[in-house]
């Protein structure tokens, strides 16, 4: 069994506890994350995503409920989280929002400078992170932050979260506001960054995202956790999904339905020529007298 980093229990959280406003965003989530693992936040807009992000690395404190992050029990209010953010890195819904140095190489060195690394190293960590984000490094690194485009500052501020090299990444929507190609792109970064032994934790409401790249996905709804389990299981599960207003890509629900009667294809498949591809490999392997497959 992998190691267990991440542990929430029994998690609630009020915003403005005790006045005629409060609402109560988070009513008992249990949620855990292993290391290595890939792990997906999925529910719709208010559902509480970005405040339980925001608890995993003690941004926001537990008002009841237990948060064990790494071996520390963030619900002791003796424990400073500030230590463990070099470990377990967030990079906000509005990661743009994150820059304040004058030129674009110097924001994404910020972090890794404060942790003490610097001269060729600091420039080949910082190439590193921008690489993966999808910005020139030679191209960008001069370039004045406020001379960026909405995406790209986007795209800065994403990279000076990676640059500190966490060990957990917390993703907050990061594909919301990529184009297509960057958000196909971005996500395959992330899985190779994962292949490399970064565990992540991505919240998003794209179910694209989830089929391309986790293997473990909590859905949250209304501040509950409505479903849990691996990708395939949740995908699985499509009436469920619709009632709670989600829904799988096409090329999924198709792989899916063959997969259940014995198909040997992928869930992962997001293209029809992807699908295409799977369908005909699929073919023939059944012609070869592999598996035995319903029509
Ligand atoms: N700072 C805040 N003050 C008051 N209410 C908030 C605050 N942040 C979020 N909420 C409320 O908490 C609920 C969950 O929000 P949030 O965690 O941002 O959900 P999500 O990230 O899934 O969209 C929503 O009803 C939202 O309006
Ligand atoms: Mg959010």
């Amino acid at each position: 069994m992998r190691e267990l980093l991440i542990e929430v229990r029994g998690l609630h959280h009020t915003y403005m506890e005790g006045t005629p406003q409060a609402s109560e965003s988070l009513r008992g989530v249990d949620f855990d994350v292993h290391r290595g693992e890939v792990v997906a936040l999925i529910g719709p807009t208010g559902s509480g995503k970005s405040t339980l992000m925001q608890h995993l690395n003690g941004i926001i404190r537990p008002q009841s409920g237990t948060v064990m992050v790494m071996g520390k029990d963030l619900s002791d209010s003796r424990i400073d989280p500030r230590p463990l953010r070099r470990s377990i890195g967030l990079v906000f819904q509005r990661p743009e929002d994150q820059l304040f140095e004058q030129y674009t190489g110097d924001d994404v060195a910020y972090g890794p400078r404060l942790m003490g690394i610097s001269g060729k190293s600091l420039s080949q960590r910082v190439r590193w992170a921008m690489e993966i984000v999808g910005l020139s490094f030679e191209e960008f690194k001069d370039r004045p932050v406020f001379m960026l485009s909405g995406g790209e500052r986007r795209k800065a501020g994403l990279a000076g979260v990676i640059a500190l090299r966490p060990e957990v990444l917390l993703l907050d929507e990061p594909t919301s506001g990529l184009d297509p190609v960057a958000r196909t792109e971005f996500l395959m970064r992330l899985k190779t960054l994962n292949k490399e032994g970064m565990t992540l934790v991505i919240a998003t409401h794209s179910m694209d995202d989830v089929a391309i790249l986790a293997e473990g996905v909590y859905i949250l709804d209304n501040g509950r956790i409505a479903m849990s389990g691996s990708t395939g299981k949740i995908f699985s599960k499509f009436e469920k999904l619709r009632s709670l207003g989600l829904d799988v890509p096409a090329s999924v629900s198709l792989m899916a339905a063959l997969k259940s009667r014995g198909w040997p294809v992928p869930l992962d498949v997001l293209t029809v020529d992807e699908a295409v591809k799977e369908i005909l490999g699929a073919i023939s392997h059944l012609s070869r007298g592999g598996i035995s497959a319903r029509v």
